[in-house]
């Protein structure tokens, strides 16, 4: 049985992120095989599609939609709107914010273009992504989509994405969002766009954990919360970081540390190995329990050497975050999660 199978007996969606790099050869058979849906990790982003003023550029995210479609697999669309690899000159002009009206005419643009091309091709699209803060105290990020438009750019970016692909689902995406704090704020994002009459399907937790935190409590919690809202919620980044951090969890990719320790070299240690693999049960409980509301898991890569977490936020590093290893064999933590997905 593969994860998708063990996934399509639950209701459960089961992705991973790819980039177009990788769906060639015995990868991209292993992603066809065990897979139900893909998220593009970098092509759909604003600064890929659109890297300059008038300037697009889909071959990346064409590459994995044709892929998708070839082989029967969802799609999902990430990101419309991003503060971090954005098309920062829809919201600035020599450093200068634009005016609202040319900020929001800028971001329609933007919208129409993307979410239109792949209109009635994607599941859904994290149309907003990471846009509440991390500040005690502040809503949003201050962002230059926040200083053009103002604090309805949220709300107006999903009425722009519900025009655009009428039969996408829409998420509102973000990291740290099992916290209490951070998790009031996307409440109030929900709240917002629904308060506009507009749609919003599902809150995206991005879930890239450590092994001891966030807990599965609070990862649950998070869950009962989001779906007290009416929302569904679909787990949009998993990962689980091995590797010693100087700060806390979290995937501000502003925050790089400059200096760290790179342990595992030769290989991971057993013990830590089944510690992965203990995390992964418990958060895939978690899951489980609430299948109700948790449409989807999505784990951010395929194996241990193409993840984002060799490069951050230390550059240079050897990780292990994911469930296949460097050489596309399963790992214990594969295992696991089959494990709990059978009810085992
Ligand atoms: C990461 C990608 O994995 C990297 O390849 C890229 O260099 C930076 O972005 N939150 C998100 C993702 O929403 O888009 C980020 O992906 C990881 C954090």
């Amino acid at each position: 049985m593969t994860l998708k199978e063990a996934g399509e007996q639950l209701g459960l969606l089961m992705g991973t992120a790819v980039m177009a790099k990788h769906l060639d050869g015995d990868l991209g058979e292993l992603v066809a095989r065990e897979f139900s849906v893909l998220t593009g990790e970098n092509e759909f982003k604003p600064g890929r599609v659109h890297p300059a003023v008038g300037a697009w550029d889909f071959a990346g995210a064409d590459k994995i939609a044709a892929f998708a479609e070839r082989r029967g697999i969802k799609l999902v669309g990430h990101t419309l709107l991003w503060h971090q690899q954005g098309a920062g000159f829809l919201f600035e002009d020599g450093g200068k914010s634009v005016t609202r009206e040319v900020g929001l005419r800028n971001l329609r643009d933007h919208i129409e273009v993307v979410a239109g091309r792949y209109s009635g091709r994607v599941l859904g699209w994290d149309v907003v992504n990471e846009a509440v803060s991390d500040d005690a105290g502040v809503y949003l990020r201050p962002t230059p989509a926040l200083s053009a438009i103002g604090q309805d750019y949220i709300v107006r970016a999903f009425e722009m994405a519900a025009a655009a692909d009428p039969g996408a689902e829409l998420y509102y995406n973000d990291y740290s969002n099992e916290g209490v704090e951070k998790r009031e704020k996307c409440i109030d994002v929900i709240r917002e766009i629904k308060k506009a009459g507009l749609r919003i399907d599902a809150v995206g937790m991005q879930c890239h954990l450590l092994l001891a935190e966030p807990s599965a409590e609070l990862i649950e919690e998070a869950i009962s919360a989001y779906a007290a809202e009416g929302v569904k919620i679909v787990v949009t980044e998993l990962d689980v970081d091995v590797l010693p951090r100087k700060a806390a969890g979290g995937a501000d990719l502003s925050k790089k540390e400059m200096a760290g320790q790179n342990p595992y070299v030769a290989g991971l240690p057993g013990e830590v190995e089944e510690a992965l693999a203990q995390r992964y049960a418990e958060v895939f409980e978690v899951f489980r329990k609430h299948r109700e509301h948790v449409s989807r898991v999505t784990l951010w890569g395929t194996h241990d050497g193409m993840s984002w977490l060799n490069y951050w936020p230390v550059a240079g590093r050897v990780n292990y975050p994911l469930l296949f290893d460097r050489g596309l064999a399963k790992k214990k933590a594969y295992a696991a999660v089959m494990d709990v997905l059978r009810g085992a």
